[in-house]
């Protein structure tokens, strides 16, 4: 696997791979890689010849107060991870690289609607950010198809949606959660958490199968549901940021009739803010 800096050099290889009538896959990522990254390595090179990851920690989609200056950096450890799940290029730029003439005046891709509420509402401009770094990596490695976590299930929505609109053709692929025996999903945040918070944290996707196992018993009474996790989620020390049942594709509050299904939730553990959530697709499971 060769590591590249520049957006020149990762033209040039991803040329030479297309030149060998390649198909290309892209990861982005934020390093510091756990299992969860590492399968959405292991599916690119399922679906393609040749697999880009990049490592970028952007500072366009953190906000001021949050953990951009503590964000793990662990490079030689992720390119060790990216090889043996079989990347061929991981491209890890500098902020210079990224933003030669600085964030001020930076063209941004917005989405609107899908970035607002649930993470949006609290991360003002984070959507922003990640929409603006995704179409520019999009533009710069040009891959046929790129996966995302289902973690972040608003930012796979969100990239979705500016690829349909923007008729870039890229094939998005949304992989699975993996998650800790105990149910917490992987996160490279989940290593500040001290081992106390840690023991707690599992109660967060507790929490989402509650909701969705009374889902599917035919409970509709919505704001009854949430009331009772959110009190379960103060109750074992955390601090909700929100917690909401929404349809799944629009992100809209979800109503009675609704099938598709995604609880989504966010919470404060300390210092530390975890996000998870759980897809329901009531005409799937009946
Ligand atoms: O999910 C992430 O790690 C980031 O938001 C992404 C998609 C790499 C953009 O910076």
């Amino acid at each position: 696997m060769n590591t590249v800096k520049t957006v020149r050099e990762l033209r040039a290889a991803v040329a030479r791979a297309r030149g060998e009538g390649k198909r290309i896959a892209f990861v982005p990522t934020m390093g510091n890689l756990h299992s969860g990254h590492v399968a959405l390595v292991t599916k690119a090179a399922q679906r393609a010849d040749f697999v880009v990851a990049s490592i970028f920690v952007n500072p366009l989609q953190f906000g001021a107060g949050e953990d951009l200056d503590k964000y793990p950096r662990t490079l030689p450890a992720d390119q060790e991870k990216l090889l043996q799940a079989g990347c061929h290029l991981l491209f890890a730029p500098s902020v210079e690289e990224m933003y030669p003439d600085g964030m001020a005046g930076q063209t941004r891709v917005s989405v609107p609607q899908l970035s607002e509420g649930l993470c949006g509402a609290s991360r003002p401009g984070h959507f922003e950010g990640v929409a603006t770094v995704v179409s520019k990596l999009f533009n710069m490695v040009q891959p046929d198809l790129a996966v995302f976590g289902q973690k972040d299930f608003q930012q796979l929505a969100v990239i979705r949606a500016l690829v349909h609109d923007l008729n870039m053709p890229i094939q998005i692929i949304g992989e699975p959660t993996v998650r800790a025996d105990d149910g917490l999903a992987l996160s490279s945040r989940n290593g500040f958490l001290s081992p106390e918070q840690r023991a707690v944290a599992p109660v967060v996707y507790r929490g989402l199968s509650q909701i969705a196992e009374a889902i599917r018993q035919g409970q509709r009474d919505y704001p009854a549901l949430v009331a009772g996790q959110l009190q379960q989620l103060e109750a074992a020390g955390l601090r909700p940021d929100y917690l909401e049942i929404r349809h799944a594709r629009t992100l809209l509050p979800a109503t009675q009739e609704d099938r598709d299904l995604v609880i989504l939730v966010a919470a404060f553990l300390g210092t530390t803010r975890l996000i998870d959530n759980l897809h329901l697709d009531l005409d799937a499971t009946a």
